[in-house]
């Protein structure tokens, strides 16, 4: 979890959610410290204060507005909805500049939610890139992980796919994948995103043909040394 000699901290924007609860939780179960972003400052305490319930004693979670959150971590994590995409992103622009922004937006437009519809920009992540300027990192993971099993101990049978900025900029997203309990892979340039994100309506779509909650990916053939 270290990159330096002290636990990183991570702010999770949209932290009340559904994904974004779940990764906060798994993220401070592995010892990161966790800063649950919302609109709301009291509905983020409320949402840490659940999470501290779960973990017990140890877990650094904390419940702060948006832009707090932003501004006091290291990597900062999106999970809002696409709709509240760009807001979110402008009203944290000045606190996440220099820093790695993780993208888990998927740019699902209802109610067309099984159809692949990818903005101007190419992805949401590169949407991400181009609100934020070139001053920060950017990566594009967890698209495809149901939020349905993030905050039960069990295992997820998804990999992760994960695009980014910079080889720097996904190795670093790929510990907080692995630390959420998962296995990912460097899946290139932001530039790619467009496939992790429209995998997710395939994946739904595959959820409501065949009765699931969870489909997901497996990548097969490779083995990591
Ligand atoms: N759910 C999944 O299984 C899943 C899986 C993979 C990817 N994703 C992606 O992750 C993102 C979050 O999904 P989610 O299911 O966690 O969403 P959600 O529970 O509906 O919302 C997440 C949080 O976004 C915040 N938010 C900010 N502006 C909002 C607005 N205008 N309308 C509604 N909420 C707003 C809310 O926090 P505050 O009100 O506290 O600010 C809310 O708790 C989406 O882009 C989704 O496509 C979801």
């Amino acid at each position: 979890m270290n990159e330096s000699s002290h636990p990183l901290s991570v702010a999770v924007l949209g932290g009340t959610g559904r994904e974004g609860k779940g990764l906060a939780y798994r993220w401070a179960k592995a010892g990161y410290r966790v800063l649950v972003g919302s609109r709301s400052a009291d509905r983020a305490r409320a949402a840490a204060q659940d999470l501290r319930t779960m973990l017990g004693g140890g877990a650094h979670v904390e419940g702060l507005s948006n832009q707090e959150a932003a501004q006091r971590a290291e990597i900062v994590a999106v999970t809002v909805p696409y709709a509240a995409h760009r807001e979110t992103l402008e009203s944290v622009k000045e606190f996440v500049q220099g820093k790695l922004l993780i993208d888990v937006t998927v740019p699902i437009v209802p109610p067309k939610v099984t159809r692949v519809q990818m903005p101007p920009a190419g992805s949401a992540a590169q949407e991400a890139q181009q609100i934020l300027g070139a001053g920060l990192e950017v990566a594009a993971a967890f698209q495809n992980i149901s939020h349905e099993h993030l905050l039960r101990d069990q295992d997820i049978e998804c990999d992760v796919l994960v695009t980014g900025t910079s080889q720097q900029a996904r190795a670093r997203t790929l510990k907080l994948v692995e630390a959420a309990g998962l296995a990912g892979w460097d899946a290139g340039p932001l530039e790619n995103s467009v496939v992790l994100e429209g995998l997710t309506s395939v994946l739904i779509h595959i959820n409501r043909q065949y009765g699931s909650t969870h489909a997901g990916i497996k990548i097969t053939g490779v083995h990591k040394t």
